[in-house]
């Protein structure tokens, strides 16, 4: 996730402005760059890599000013590189712009700049706000931001100096957090809190739509409507490592928390007014995609248990054919493809050593290969014939949980617009899903803010051996996962099955007390789950289930139950996911395990 921190003060800027970048290095990054206004000059300075190369390069930088802005990149439009970081500049060179977000409505926005004579130099979203705040400019910098963010759509936090107003820097945030901080010795506006903890602990939290206008001796904020806000600060007690985990125990819980974002950044510009999905900058042209007449699904791990969701969601709506496999066998096996079959790639990382080299042997054979990633530039993307960002933002936690819930939902969205190709939906129907995705990011934060229930169930539950989970239909990938996580981070053996092949085997596990975690959501095969559970209550099991809102069945068969709220079956995935990623969480803490880097496992697996 890109960082930014600006400052405006008494103290030279630039070794404020690198020790926050240097401080945001957490969050992952592929190139930096500052911009500073020193003797009536706009200076600006960025490089590829890590803040070592920005740093180096610093040493022939003229930097006495005492106002500027920082920022690290984490490539969403565009490859990372030194033209497309940030900051980015106007024409003229007056108005330098750092951003973190995604403007949804950028290639509109970019046609109609260019055709007045704006010339672009990136790839990015961003460029085009410095184009749009000049062709506002007239003098007052907060009235031109103002202005230029009302034509825009997305999500942003920005900070902008101009050459003009050499005492100013405004700043301005929807959907990205900002925040402010004030130091004895000027003022700081950042993306989080680690970037100025080394020179304040007094921060104002912006809010969505506000504006703040920094001079050295004070600050105004000001809402969309132009009214004042007064809002006192708070003064944080946090260490370094306290404030990179944003007050959170663990990077895990902190990107467990993030899932809402993660699902709405990954949406963001792919659904457009009338409820169409559109996948335009994928690679892919709509006619090789209807061209398509079977599909084969290679991942690892979490990522495989996106594609068994995306398997069921692709044949259910675009009617096409779907194999899955894991990439470690798929690359061994004798696999025929052909030119008109279609491979989905699916890695967070981008690097997955299998996965790659299973992409590899589906190009020797002419098939297409789409790959959905998190990490732009990666080795996939340069593999593949077209790519599907998901939006998460970087993860540190090695167990994968934002990841996942963008990649279903970068599926969930393919598979509506192959779907759409193939006039194989309803127009209502495919409607209706961009409704319900629409409506994820709340229903999330429903399931979030329900935490502690799973605290209490760690509690009861944290010492057991043995775990069982399942589920039929959409439930039993998530199931899969739900197993994944817990033996993962807590080294408790547990096992992931579809619940209807019990009887042919695994029933023999269960005695009294064995945990049972049973995906049971409402859909074509609920009656079935239920049925499955009974057999497991008979054993005298105890039953953990996770359920849809307004199921009065259930209670009755299960000794724990957590309600999910309404959704279409296939999207309930993502929100019956996040209960089991929690109850994974907290028992592994109950156990006193280290979630953040469980033993043996590597975020990135780039050997075979
Ligand atoms: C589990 C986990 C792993 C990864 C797997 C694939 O929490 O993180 O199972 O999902 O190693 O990684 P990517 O998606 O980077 O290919």
């Amino acid at each position: 996730m890109c960082g930014i921190v600006g400052y405006v003060g008494t103290k030279q800027a630039v070794p404020r402005l690198l020790g926050g970048l240097k401080r945001l290095e957490y969050r992952g990054y592929d190139s930096a760059g500052l911009a500073i206004i020193a003797d009536s000059e706009l200076k600006i300075i960025r490089r590829q890599g890590n803040l070592a190369n920005l740093e180096a390069a610093l040493s022939d930088f003229d930097a006495t000013g005492t106002l500027g802005i920082g920022h690290t990149r984490w490539a969403t439009h565009g490859h990372p590189s030194e033209t497309n970081s940030h900051p980015h500049i106007d024409c003229q060179g007056n108005i330098a712009v750092v951003h973190n977000g995604i403007i949804e409505n950028f290639h509109t926005l970019r046609v109609e700049l260019m055709q007045k004579g704006h010339k672009f130099r990136s790839e990015t979203d961003t460029e085009c706000l410095a184009h749009l705040i000049e062709s506002y400019y007239q003098g007052d910098l907060l009235a031109a931001v103002k202005e230029a963010l009302r034509q825009v759509q997305g999500t942003y936090a920005i900070a902008v100096i101009c050459r003009q107003q050499p005492d100013i820097l405004v700043a301005a945030r929807k959907d990205s957090p900002l925040i402010l901080g004030v130091a004895p010795d000027g003022l700081f506006v950042a993306s989080d809190i680690p970037a100025v903890i080394d020179y304040t602990k007094e921060i104002t939290i912006l809010e969505n739509g506000e504006l703040v206008e920094l001079k050295s001796d004070g600050y105004r904020i000001i809402d969309a409507q132009e009214n004042m806000i007064k809002r006192a600060g708070i003064v944080i007690d946090w260490d370094i490592e306290a404030a990179e985990k944003g007050g959170y125990e663990d990077f895990m819980l902190k990107e467990i928390f993030e899932q809402p974002t993660a699902v709405k950044e990954t949406l963001s510009g792919r659904i457009n007014r009338e409820g169409i999905v559109e996948l335009n900058d994928i690679g892919l042209s709509d006619e090789s995609l209807r061209q398509v007449d079977k599909i084969y699904i290679i991942a690892c791990g979490t990522s495989l248990h996106a594609g068994m969701i995306a398997k069921q969601a692709i044949e259910r709506w675009a009617r096409i054919a779907t194999e899955i496999d894991c990439s470690s066998e798929f690359r061994y096996r004798d696999t025929v493809l052909s030119e008109r079959n279609m491979v989905i790639a699916i890695t967070q990382s981008g690097e997955t050593a299998d996965t790659l080299a299973s992409v590899h042997i589906a190009r020797e054979q002419g098939a297409k290969v789409l790959a959905i990633t998190n990490v732009v530039g990666s080795s996939i993307t340069r593999e593949a014939d077209g790519v599907i960002y998901t939006h998460a933002g970087p993860e540190i936690g090695v167990a994968a949980t934002k990841t996942l819930v963008a990649q279903i939902t970068a599926l969930i969205l393919l598979a509506v617009h192959l779907a759409q190709q193939r006039n194989s939906l309803e127009q209502e129907f495919s409607r209706e899903i961009a409704k319900e995705l629409d409506a994820l990011p709340a229903k999330l934060r429903t399931i979030l803010s329900q935490a502690d229930t799973f605290k209490n169930w760690a509690k009861t539950y944290h010492d057991v051996y043995d775990f069982l989970y399942l589920g039929r239909g959409i439930g039993y990938p998530v199931a899969m996962e739900g197993a994944l996580k817990l033996k993962e981070i807590s080294y408790i053996h547990a096992e992931g099955y579809p619940a209807g092949e019990m009887k042919h085997g695994p029933i023999a596990l269960i005695k009294k007390g064995v945990p049972i975690v049973a995906v049971a959501l409402r859909g074509p095969v609920y009656e079935k789950i239920l049925g499955n559970m009974q057999e497991a209550k008979a054993r005298e099991g105890t039953i953990i289930s996770i359920a849809t809102e307004g199921d009065g069945q259930i209670s009755a068969l299960t000794d724990e139950v957590f309600f999910i709220p309404r959704s279409n079956e296939i999207l309930a995935s993502i929100l019956a996911v996040v209960p089991l990623q929690l109850l994974a969480y907290y028992i592994a803490k109950e156990r006193g395990c280290n979630v953040d880097q469980p033993r043996n496992l590597a975020k990135s697996v780039t050997v075979e």
